[in-house]
């Protein structure tokens, strides 16, 4: 009896372990403004907070031996998140254990600091299905907004050239000049390093450089780690959010050389703003397991040799033929999973270098268009699909 109970319970354990979808997160509305939040503002104690795994970003290779060594072992890490409305704003507040602060360097290329980003789904007229994480895809925009941690940088020149630097008792000018001097200071002074863009697919990131996007974002370390809050409006000229605002939040880890593409996201995550009518279908995908048989699924991957060209558990050999999927599960939604089955070239994931791999290119141009080398498996019966989804969505690392 012993034994049946204790492999019943760890059945349960293994089953709820790979299947465990994502939290639906309430935007609680508040009556006060929110122009102002901090990570730290009192009105935080209204908010709601649900675990959301980010998972390491693992699909693409570096052309950094250390970086990619440093990657293999990543693993994911839990975050509480919350988020809060006043009717214009949307605030989200993420707070995520790392024991060590590292801060923006100006003069060095090989160190990183810690930072978060949360994005959004740009405004287009049908809201699903969602964009590609991470950059967008082609008629699909996200928003990023990304915020490092940073100490305030004496900086008159603005470009960074901590040689230059005048001590402002060096100036050997007072009054009006010296005041004039100061505001100059301040003004290029690099004391917040926050950055929105906008891409629609890989490589075309682009920062909204002309103020058009009225955002903050703020960082603050303690004990527990770091707590990083945005605050931007609900609808202008990128997004327009309403009802359920699927969101997606990346960490960053300076002394794991985390950087650029090496950092744990989330899947897109569903938060429904209190008050507004929620998108039931959003929500749905968002936060349910998925439907298929992932051990039959796991057979049908091999009969149809997706590890041919993937490597798709963490212990199996690297291919160069195809992204790496081992985490794919963690950060992908079922849509995005089974459209890469079905329709290869609707998203379409470049290798890191191109060149260095010119006999496996991932794509080839045809007219203009990238077009996947993958192969279309539409001809896979829909069963077979779901059975490969829900496999894929076990891919995932370990939670640290
Ligand atoms: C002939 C080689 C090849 C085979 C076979 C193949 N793939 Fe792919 N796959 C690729 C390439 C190349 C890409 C990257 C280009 C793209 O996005 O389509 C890719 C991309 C993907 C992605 C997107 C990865 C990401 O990081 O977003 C998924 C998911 C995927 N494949 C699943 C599968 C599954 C499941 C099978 C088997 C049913 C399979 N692939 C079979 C070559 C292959």
């Amino acid at each position: 009896m012993k034994k049946l109970l204790t492999s019943i319970l760890s059945l349960g354990v293994v089953c709820s372990a790979a299947l465990a979808a994502e939290p639906v997160i309430t935007a609680v509305k508040v009556s006060e403004s929110l122009d102002a939040v901090k990570a730290d503002s009192a009105v935080w104690s209204k908010a709601k907070f649900e675990t959301v795994t980010l998972y390491p970003q693992t699909a693409i290779e570096f052309n950094d031996k250390k970086a990619n060594e440093l990657t293999a072992k990543v693993k994911a890490k839990k975050a509480q998140v919350a988020a809060l409305h006043d009717g214009k704003n949307i605030a989200v507040l993420v707070k995520w254990a790392d024991k060590t602060k590292d801060l923006q360097q100006c003069l060095t290329s090989t160190s990183y600091s810690d930072g978060f980003a949360v994005q959004f789904a740009g405004a287009t007229k049908k809201a699903e299905p969602l964009p590609y994480i991470g950059m967008g895809s082609s008629g699909r925009p996200v928003v990023v907004h990304l915020q490092k941690a940073t100490e305030k940088v004496y900086e008159p020149n603005g470009n960074k050239d901590v040689a230059m630097q005048i001590n402002r008792q060096q100036t050997g000018v007072f009054g009006k000049e010296l005041a004039d001097f100061d505001a100059k200071v301040a003004a290029l002074a690099n004391t917040d390093y926050e950055r929105v863009f906008v891409g629609e697919g890989f490589r075309s990131l682009t920062e909204i450089k002309d103020g058009s996007v009225k955002s903050n974002s703020a960082m603050a370390h303690g004990p527990a780690g770091w707590s990083g809050s945005l605050v931007r409006p609900l609808k202008d000229e990128y997004v327009k959010l309403g009802g359920t605002v699927p969101v997606s939040i990346a960490v960053w880890d300076g002394s794991n050389m985390g950087r650029n593409g090496l950092k744990n996201l989330s899947s897109w995550v569903a938060i429904n703003l209190e008050g507004q009518k929620p998108n039931a279908a959003m929500v749905a995908e968002l936060s349910t397991d998925a439907k298929g048989n992932a051990a039959k699924g796991k057979e049908a991957a091999m009969m149809n040799g997706c590890n041919g060209c993937h490597q798709l558990e963490a212990t199996d050999a690297k291919s160069f033929m195809g992204p790496a999927l081992h985490n794919v599960g963690g950060y992908s939604t079922a849509a995005y999973l089974r459209e890469s089955i079905l329709k290869p070239s609707a998203v379409v994931v470049p290798g890191y270098n191109r060149n260095a791999h010119a006999n496996t290119p991932w794509y080839n141009i045809e007219k203009g268009k990238r077009v996947s080398t993958m192969t279309d498996f539409s001809f896979l019966d829909k069963a077979t699909v779901e059975d490969i989804v829900a496999y894929l969505k076990t891919l995932k690392a370990e939670v640290e």
